[in-house]
């Protein structure tokens, strides 16, 4: 297939300023002539992104969960993916001594800190984000009676009381638009809720500039993990816009047939997506079409 076709990147996409963080720290220890002879393990995911994750196990560093600490020795480097652990993890870590780095994003920490700072205050937590994901067990574990939402229907069945004061905070990847729809609703009807918006700038910058992508082309490809929750919301945030819009992990997922009769190509990626991985699938679009 070969046709005229020019390929338009969004104006944000690719690394943000705490996956880049995570990945020098490790390339730091990596480097350190100190480290050579020590285990060096990441626990979890570093960043949601497959191609980072083994580029370090291929370079030395082993991929623990957080059931196999048991199996850390004194001395032996751990770094904390960007996403944070939990209250008990943590101190399981103290406890085992290890030479502990963490990577864990300045935004998720301060959302932490602020929290922590709320109950002192006799706050009563709010939190809107998804149980399920890593930050948000991390940030949530340092709570008493935190209250989690994924969905302004979950928030309407909360049990806020008008005579206490709440303090609400967000998943750093919380899609902008539900956060904004959640937040009339409890302006509307809990004054007693203040709000404490912790959506990451460069979450926000990415969607905004996949919104005026997806307008702008005829088929968009977004880049990066499965299980990104930004890239997925860069997903559906486009998928809405442009149903020509595909998911791609890397450059074999890529079908040339969904480009037949397509000439205005849109590329956006996760926060986490390498821009060598952003090249692969961009130079492979290339080489099937005359752009
Ligand atoms: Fe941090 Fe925002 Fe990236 S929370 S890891 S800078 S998407």
């Amino acid at each position: 297939m070969s046709h005229k076709a020019i390929i338009i990147r969004a104006n944000k996409m690719g690394f943000c300023f705490g996956v880049m963080k995570a990945v020098r720290l490790c390339e730091n220890i990596l480097q350190n002539p100190n480290n050579v002879n020590k285990k060096k393990y990441i626990l979890g995911m570093l960043v949601h992104n497959d191609f980072v994750v083994q580029d370090f196990q291929k370079k030395g560093f082993v991929t623990i969960e957080e059931s196999e600490i048991s199996s850390l020795k004194k001395g032996d480097i751990v770094v904390i993916r960007a996403h944070g652990i939990t209250k008990e993890i943590q101190q399981k870590l103290e406890e085992k001594e290890v030479e502990l780095y963490d990577a864990t994003c300045i935004f998720v920490s301060q959302i932490k800190w602020k929290i922590l700072w709320a109950m002192e205050q006799g706050y009563d937590i709010l939190f809107l984000g998804d149980k399920e994901h890593p930050e948000v067990k991390g940030i949530t574990s340092y709570a008493e009676n935190i209250q989690v939402f994924a969905e302004l229907e979950e928030l309407k069945r909360a049990k806020i009381q008008k005579d206490r004061k709440y303090f609400l905070s967000t998943q750093t990847t919380l899609h902008q638009k539900k956060f904004l729809e959640m937040k009339k609703y409890l302006e509307e009807f809990y004054p007693n809720v203040y709000i404490f918006n912790k959506i990451c700038g460069a979450t926000q910058e990415r969607q905004r500039a996949t919104e005026i992508l997806a307008k702008e082309v005829e088929i968009v490809f977004v880049l990066g993990g499965r299980k990104s929750s930004n890239t997925k919301k860069l997903y559906e945030i486009s998928k809405s816009i442009n149903p020509n819009t595909y998911l791609l992990e890397s450059e074999e997922d890529l079908e040339e047939a969904c480009l037949q009769g397509k000439s205005k190509i849109g590329l956006t990626a996760g926060a986490s997506t390498p821009e060598e991985i952003i090249r692969n699938i961009e130079n492979k679009i290339r080489g099937i079409l005359d752009a």
